[in-house]
C-alpha cells in the first residue's frame, strides 16, 4: 500500500513537472557571443522648458518676474502699503537686454513695499538658508530694504535687511534662515525711510541647490535625474528650439554671460494650448546653455544641444529663413562648438572660462532642427551640413525625421537623411500603449548601414483623468518597457533614446504625460520613470542573443525580453516584461558561460491595476521592489508576475 502511494506521488509529481515544462518557454541566451556593443549614451534625458520645467521648476529661483520684464511688468507682484504714501514707477531704461526696473518712491517715509507670489507660491523649508539678492540704486536717502519671507497666512518665517545703498547700480546680497516649512510662501520687500530706491533682479534662491551652485538648480529634482545615470542630456527641447515664430526661437547666445544681462522672452507654451493657457510663462534664461552644459557634466551625461535650423515651428507660423540667409544660424552652431569645446583663447571659449569652466565641455553631438519636415528642412539641413561637416568632422550632427514615426513625412525624410550622410536621425513617437507593444520589433528589420537612430522623444499616451499625474499609468509604462526591450536588442542601430517630456509641474502643466511630476515641495517619479531607471541603471555593455524557439520574445504569450552582458561586473542581465493579466513562467538557459551558483537579485516593477499611477499624495504606488532567488545551475526558472517588468542580474564566471 505504502509503495503504491509513493509511486502515485512520483507519477503526480512527474505529471506536474512535465505539465509545467510543456507550457513554459525557454529563453536561450548565448552569453559568450556578444552581438553588439551598447553605446554608453543609450538611455538619456530630454529636457524642454515646457510645463514650467525651468523657471518655476528645476531652476531654483523662487521669485517670478524678478526683473519686471513680463508683458505686464508687475505680474506676480502685489503692492503693499498705501499708494498715497509713495509711488511705484516702471522705468524703461532702453537697455536692450534688461530694460525695465522698478522705482520706489516713499514720499512720507512710510513703509512701501511689494510682495512676490513666486511660482504658485514658493517652497521653503525650516532650517534652510536662503540667498536674497537685488540690484539697486538709491537716488534720495533711504534707510533700508526690509526682506521678509511670509507663510501662507502672511506670518513672517524669515527675514533680513539690505542697506547702505549708493547712487550707482550695485548688486546686494544677503542670507537668512527660514523658520518653517511652507509650499506657498511669498517674499515681501519693503522700503523703510524716506526717499527713492530703484530695484531690479529681485531674487531669492535656496542655498542648498544641486552641488550648492549659485544660480543653481533644485537639488531634489536634479537628484532624480542623476539617479537615472543618464547617457546624455538633450536640451533645450523640443518645439522651444523652433519658437512659435523665428523671433521667439531659442537663441543660445542670449542665454549665456551675466544672468542679469540675459534677455527674457515669452515661453512658447504660454499660449500654445487654449485650454492650458499660462499667461505667466516666460523664459528668464537663468537656466541657459552654460547651466545646461554644467548640468550634463554634474549628472554624467553627454550634452546634446539642439539648435534652430532656420525654421519656426511648422505646427505654428512655419516661418522660414531664406536659403541664402542662413549664415547667422550656421554661425550659431559653429560658435556653440567653440563655446563648448574651444580653447580659452577663442572668443566663446573665453566666455565659458569667465563663466567658471575653463575646461572644455567636450561636446560630441549637436542636433540641427527639432521636429521639422518637408523639402524646406532638407534644403536647409544640406546647407548647414556642408559647412559643419567640413569644419567639424569630429562632431556628430543629428538630423530629424519629423513628428511621426511613420507616414509620408517620415518616409520622405529617412532616405534624405541617408543621402545627406547624417549620422544620427531623431525619431519621435507619442503613441498609444498598444502601438508600443506592436512596435517592439520595430528596429529588428532596420537597415544596419547608414544613420543610427536617436529615439529622441517618446511616450505611450494612455487615457487621461483629472489628476495631472493620471496619464502616467502603469499600462503606459509597461508598454514602454516592452518596447524598450526592442530598443535594447537593436542597440547596434539605436544609439540613444529619451522619454519626453521630462518634467511637469502639477499646478502649471501644458503637456502630459511627463516623466517626473513636481510641485514646490515634492517630486514624484512616475511608473514610466521607474521603467527608464530599470533600463538605464542596468544598461550593460553588450547585447547578447536571447531567443525562444529561435526568435526574440516580442509579445508571444504576452512576453517581451532582451539580454545583455555587463562586462564590467561580469553579469548577465535579463529583462523580462509580462504584459499579460496572468503570471507567467519563463525558463532561462544560459549557454557559453558558467553561471555562478548562489542568490540572484531581481528588480521587479508590478501592479495588478493597469490604471494605477503615482501622485503627490501617494508617490510609490508603482515602484520597484527587490526579490532574490536561489540558483544552482545554468537553467533558471523565473515566475513573472502578471503585468510586470523583471530584471535579473546573473553573476557569470569570469
Ligand atoms: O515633448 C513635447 C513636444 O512634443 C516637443 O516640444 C516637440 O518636439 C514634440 O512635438
Amino acid at each position: 500500500m505504502k509503495l503504491k502511494f509513493s509511486i502515485f506521488l512520483i507519477f503526480l509529481l512527474f505529471a506536474g513537472i512535465s505539465g509545467t515544462l510543456a507550457q513554459t518557454k525557454t529563453l536561450v541566451v548565448k552569453a559568450a557571443s556578444p552581438v553588439t556593443p551598447i553605446q554608453p549614451t543609450m538611455w538619456g534625458l530630454f529636457f524642454e522648458d515646457i510645463n514650467f520645467a525651468a523657471d518655476g521648476g528645476i531652476y531654483a529661483e523662487l521669485v517670478k518676474n524678478r526683473s519686471f520684464e513680463f508683458y505686464k511688468p508687475l505680474m506676480g507682484w502685489k503692492k503693499t502699503g498705501e499708494e498715497y504714501v509713495g509711488q511705484f514707477q516702471i522705468i524703461n531704461s532702453q537697455n536692450e537686454n534688461n530694460p525695465r526696473f522698478l522705482r520706489l518712491e516713499s514720499l512720507q517715509g512710510k513703509e512701501l513695499g511689494l510682495v512676490n507670489e513666486g511660482f504658485r507660491g514658493m517652497g521653503v523649508k525650516a532650517g534652510e538658508n536662503y540667498l536674497f539678492s537685488v540690484f539697486a540704486r538709491q537716488s534720495e536717502g533711504i534707510s533700508a530694504l526690509k526682506v521678509e519671507l511670509l507663510d501662507t497666512e502672511g506670518k513672517v518665517i524669515g527675514q533680513t535687511e539690505v542697506k547702505n545703498f549708493s547712487g550707482e547700480w550695485n548688486k546686494y546680497e544677503t542670507k537668512f534662515t527660514c523658520s518653517a516649512n511652507n509650499s506657498t510662501a511669498n517674499l515681501r520687500v519693503t522700503l523703510s525711510g524716506k526717499g527713492v530706491l530703484e530695484i531690479d533682479m529681485v531674487s531669492l534662491f535656496p542655498e542648498n541647490t544641486f552641488k550648492n551652485r549659485k544660480n543653481g538648480l533644485r537639488a531634489d529634482m536634479v537628484q532624480k535625474l542623476a539617479d537615472l545615470k543618464p547617457g546624455f542630456l538633450r536640451f533645450p527641447g523640443g518645439c522651444i528650439v523652433e519658437g512659435h515664430e523665428l523671433e521667439t526661437r531659442y537663441q543660445w547666445k542670449k542665454t549665456v554671460g551675466n544672468v542679469e544681462d540675459r534677455q527674457m522672452i515669452v515661453n512658447r507654451w504660454n499660449t500654445e494650448f487654449a485650454h492650458r493657457n499660462a499667461p505667466d510663462y516666460f523664459q528668464s534664461y537663468g537656466l541657459g546653455f552654460y547651466e545646461y552644459f554644467l548640468l550634463s557634466e554634474d549628472i554624467g551625461a553627454e550634452p546634446l544641444p539642439i539648435l534652430n535650423c532656420g525654421m519656426a515651428c511648422q505646427f505654428n507660423s512655419c516661418e522660414l529663413v531664406p536659403l541664402d540667409a542662413l549664415d547667422p544660424y550656421i554661425q550659431d552652431v559653429l560658435d556653440l562648438i567653440e563655446f563648448a569645446n574651444g580653447t580659452t583663447t577663442t572668443k566663446w571659449g573665453k566666455l565659458r572660462a569667465e563663466m567658471g569652466h575653463p575646461e572644455p565641455f567636450n561636446m560630441k553631438m549637436v542636433g540641427v532642427g527639432n521636429e521639422q519636415w518637408g523639402t524646406q528642412y532638407v534644403d536647409r539641413l544640406k546647407i548647414f551640413l556642408k559647412v559643419l561637416n567640413e569644419k567639424h568632422p569630429e562632431i556628430i550632427f543629428v538630423g530629424g525625421s519629423g513628428p511621426s514615426p511613420d507616414g509620408k513625412d517620415f518616409d520622405y525624410l529617412w532616405p534624405e537623411m541617408r543621402q545627406l550622410g547624417v549620422k544620427l536621425v531623431d525619431e519621435h513617437y507619442y503613441r498609444s500603449p498598444d502601438w508600443f507593444l506592436q512596435n517592439a520589433a520595430r528596429y529588428d528589420s532596420y537597415d544596419r548601414k547608414g544613420p543610427k537612430v536617436f529615439a529622441g522623444e517618446y511616450a505611450a499616451h494612455d487615457k487621461e483623468e483629472k489628476d495631472a499625474e493620471s496619464r502616467n499609468t502603469w499600462k503606459s509604462a509597461l508598454a514602454e518597457a516592452a518596447f524598450m526591450t526592442g530598443l535594447e536588442r537593436n542597440a547596434d542601430v539605436v544609439h540613444l533614446a529619451s522619454y519626453a517630456p521630462l518634467f511637469g509641474n502639477v499646478n502649471a502643466w501644458q503637456w502630459r504625460p511627463d516623466l517626473i511630476w513636481f510641485d514646490n515641495e515634492h517630486v514624484v517619479a512616475t511608473p514610466n520613470y521607474y521603467v527608464q531607471k530599470i533600463f538605464s541603471t542596468n544598461a550593460g555593455t553588450d547585447v547578447v542573443s536571447a531567443l525562444v524557439d529561435g526568435k526574440p520574445l516580442t509579445g508571444q504569450d504576452s512576453l517581451y525580453s532582451s539580454a545583455i552582458i555587463d562586462s564590467k561586473t561580469s553579469e548577465l542581465v535579463v529583462k523580462m516584461v509580462n504584459v499579460g493579466k496572468k503570471p507567467a513562467s519563463l525558463n532561462l538557459s544560459v549557454e557559453g558561460r558558467k553561471v555562478l551558483a548562489g542568490e540572484i537579485r531581481l528588480q521587479v516593477l508590478t501592479n495588478e491595476d493597469l490604471t494605477a499611477y503615482n501622485h503627490i499624495g501617494k508617490p510609490e504606488i508603482v515602484s520597484p521592489v527587490e526579490r532574490k532567488i536561489k540558483i544552482s545551475g545554468k537553467k533558471i526558472l523565473f515566475e513573472l508576475d502578471a503585468y510586470s517588468v523583471t530584471v535579473a542580474r546573473i553573476p557569470l564566471k569570469k
